[in-house]
């Protein structure tokens, strides 16, 4: 099984970035916890961050064939983008979105989400462990 983990804009500001809504755990910190965690599970898993849409796009289109799923945070773009929510569906690979805060307990606008109706499961609020909770639930999707 290979998993896509995919990081949205200022991701990878983590650990500077609202550390009282975030953390003080760096991207790289996450990345290393999540690859860890999917070595002890026989889990392939390639980790990638980006600010830019189109590339996230790009990363979701290129998936098709590659990967068994998806761990999303499309960060801001879960809540402005039509085209990776697109994407997730053109592709039809199990994604599940993820949060480190809880959205729907924050501003308005976070309550939106267009990836949400093409993922098979959505985790937020919990921070690094929502991405280890996302592998588990892809695990038990294939
Ligand atoms: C976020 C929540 C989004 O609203 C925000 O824009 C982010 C991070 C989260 O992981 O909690 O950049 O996706």
């Amino acid at each position: 099984m290979r998993l896509l983990v995919l990081n949205g804009p200022n991701l990878q500001l983590l650990g500077l970035r609202e550390p009282e809504i975030y953390g003080r755990k760096t991207l790289s910190d996450l990345e290393s916890e999540i690859t860890e965690y999917c070595k002890r599970r026989e889990i392939e898993v390639d980790c990638y961050q980006s600010n830019h849409e189109g590339d996230l796009v790009d990363r979701i289109g290129a998936a098709y064939g590659v990967y068994d799923g998806i761990i999303l945070n499309p960060a801001a773009y879960t809540h402005t983008s039509i085209a990776i929510a697109d994407a997730v569906k053109g592709v039809s690979i199990p994604t599940v979105e993820v949060h480190l805060s809880d959205v729907d307990s924050r501003e308005e606008f976070r309550k939106i989400s267009f990836v949400r109706p093409n993922c098979i499961k959505t985790i937020s609020g919990k921070g690094f462990a929502g991405y280890l909770e996302a592998v588990d639930v892809l695990a038990a999707y294939q």
